[in-house]
């Protein structure tokens, strides 16, 4: 089983990052082999594994030819860290044509190693973005239930049909989700029925409550279940987590 999924939203500050480790650990606790590649120049996914941004970044790997090389973390968990320097890459990008599908490249030796291998893509369309799709069977989305939020999600839905189109047509948004939820806000029940209409069935039933203990954690270096799991955090991205392995019948390959 293998499942290759891009964590994307083009607006900063939603929730990526903290459910690329939060999914990855809840996945590696259900036994799943977990490969995470941050792609976000900011490092965050790195830095919040007390790794210092690093030169072995999936650029670099690239670059140097030596493939990837990735990190362990813990048990069945693996990361390929970020570096401030990915922001470099991106721009040399632009002029290098036959880089094209470079991630897709490196990840193939060795993606059987893993069951899931979920990108931290930073927060852009950009050309990093792009060539996280083309390597993705899935996208899922993390969506802040913001007044603004609905109006960035047509833009992305273009974009991976754009990638769907061209190099790669496995890709699919498989999953969307809503993050720092309060039920008691109408405006937060208003957005989660626009992006009921836009996705359907493909809205996972539960949602990420605001919940402190998720903004905590990293600060302790743990992921919520090891840092509190008791709390509502780890309540919401245990049933996450179930529900993204509930489609490996669908999705696994
Ligand atoms: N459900 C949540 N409740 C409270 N704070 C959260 C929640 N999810 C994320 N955060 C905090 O919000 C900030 C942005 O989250 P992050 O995962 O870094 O977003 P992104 O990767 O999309 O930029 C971080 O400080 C994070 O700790
Ligand atoms: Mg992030």
């Amino acid at each position: 089983m293998n499942r290759v999924i891009s964590i994307s939203n083009h607006k900063g500050g939603v929730g990526k990052t903290t459910s690329v480790v939060n999914i990855g650990a809840g996945l590696a606790n259900h036994g799943r082999k977990v490969l995470l590649i941050d792609l976000d120049p900011q490092a965050n996914l790195t830095i919040s594994y007390g790794l210092a941004e690093s030169e072995k970044h999936i650029y670099d790997a690239y670059s140097s030819g030596n493939g990837l090389e990735p990190v362990s973390i813990r048990d069945n968990i693996d990361l390929i860290p970020a570096s401030y320097n990915l922001t470099a890459a991106e721009m040399k990008l632009k002029t290098d044509v036959k880089e094209e599908n470079y991630i897709s490249t490196l990840i193939q030796p060795i993606k059987e190693k893993y069951d899931y291998v979920l990108i931290d893509c930073p927060p852009s369309l950009g050309l990093l973005t792009l060539k996280a799709f083309a390597a993705s069977d899935e996208v899922i989305i993390p969506i802040q239930p913001h007044f603004l939020a609905v109006k960035g999600l047509a833009k992305i839905i273009e974009v991976v049909n754009e990638i769907k189109a061209t190099v790669n047509k496995k890709v699919e948004i498989s999953a969307v989700f809503v993050t720092m939820f309060d039920r008691r806000r109408i405006l937060h029940q208003d957005v989660l029925d626009t992006i009921i209409m836009y996705f359907d069935d493909r809205v996972l039933r539960a949602k990420i409550r605001n919940n402190i203990a998720l903004a905590e954690a990293p600060t302790a270096g743990q992921d919520i279940f090891e840092y509190d799991s008791t709390c509502n955090g780890a309540y919401d991205y245990g049933r996450i987590v179930q529900e993204i392995i509930d489609m490996e019948a669908k999705f696994g390959n």
